[in-house]
């Protein structure tokens, strides 16, 4: 088995008063690819949003590749890391959400070249070499000169992920990254992230609404109910056999067939 990657345990987190979070335990090797599924509201977005750092947490550990994300512990106390730790780790994942957040005024290259510049400081044509790269893997060779305004949606979506993708991540978060989609575009972000998972081994923790997507390139589907992990396995086996009266009611809304 490969390694362990990512290991989350007795995650809580709380807006104010609202626990969000309650106590959630995850373990995921190399080149798993998971799908979190599960109701609006049942904190999906809240937990990538934790391992990415975007979001403080109040309890719990997130430890990836070996590293303590986001706060240095000592006994029952903790401090959170510098921000320049947590800069260096928030960069050890990739995020993809559901708005693409491209600078309109750069193209679909400058985009992806944007982070290899500035973040890590690379050598023009070797940011122009590696960015080019990913374009062509999420099949947009020849498009790296177009402005966003210039794309589909699709498209744009496939120009955010392969920015992510240019900084060689350990991980790859993607959160509902094809729900802004118009119908006919869905299909082409999917493959794309298919063929990533397949052809380059990447680790993937991915929400996602559709349902034949999670079932079909899952290695392992995540339940969230209410702040918890309520079941998980094998999408083979939860999706005919839904263990959780929960579980069974949340496919029987959603579209899977
Ligand atoms: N910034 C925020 N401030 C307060 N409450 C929030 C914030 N973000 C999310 N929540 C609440 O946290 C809960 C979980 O949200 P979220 O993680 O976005 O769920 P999901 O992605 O599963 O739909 C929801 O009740 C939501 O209203
Ligand atoms: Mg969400």
């Amino acid at each position: 088995m490969s390694k362990i990657l990512l290991e989350i345990q007795g995650l809580r987190k709380q807006y104010g008063t609202l626990e969000v979070l309650k106590g959630v335990d995850c373990t995921m090797r190399e080149g798993e690819v998971i799908s979190i599924i599960g109701s609006s509201g049942s904190g999906k977005t809240t937990m990538l949003r934790c391992i990415n750092m975007l979001e403080e947490f109040q309890g719990g550990h997130i430890r990836l590749a070996g590293e303590e994300i986001g706060y240095d512990h000592a006994g029952a106390t903790r401090k959170r890391k510098s921000e320049k730790d947590i800069a260096r780790q928030r960069a050890m994942t990739g995020m993809a959400f559901q708005q693409f957040n491209l600078f309109p005024h750069m193209t679909a290259l400058q985009n992806v070249m944007l982070g290899l510049l500035k973040v890590k400081k690379m050598p023009r044509d070797e940011a122009h070499a590696i960015a080019e790269k990913w374009l062509d893997r999420v099949g947009l060779a020849g498009r790296g000169g177009h402005y966003p305004g210039q794309l589909s949606g699709g498209q744009q979506q496939r120009v955010a992920i392969a920015r992510a993708i240019a900084m060689a991540p350990q991980l790859m978060l993607f959160d509902e990254v094809t729900s802004a989609l118009d119908p006919e575009l869905v299909g082409e972000v999917l493959q794309v992230i298919k063929g990533l998972a397949a052809a380059d081994g990447m680790s993937m923790l991915l929400v996602t609404h559709e349902m034949r997507f999670a079932y079909d390139v899952s290695t392992r589907v995540i339940f969230m109910n209410q702040g918890v992990i309520c079941e998980e396995g094998d999408p083979k086996e939860m999706f005919v056999n839904p263990k959780t009266e929960r579980l069974a009611e949340f496919l029987k809304t959603s579209s899977f067939t």
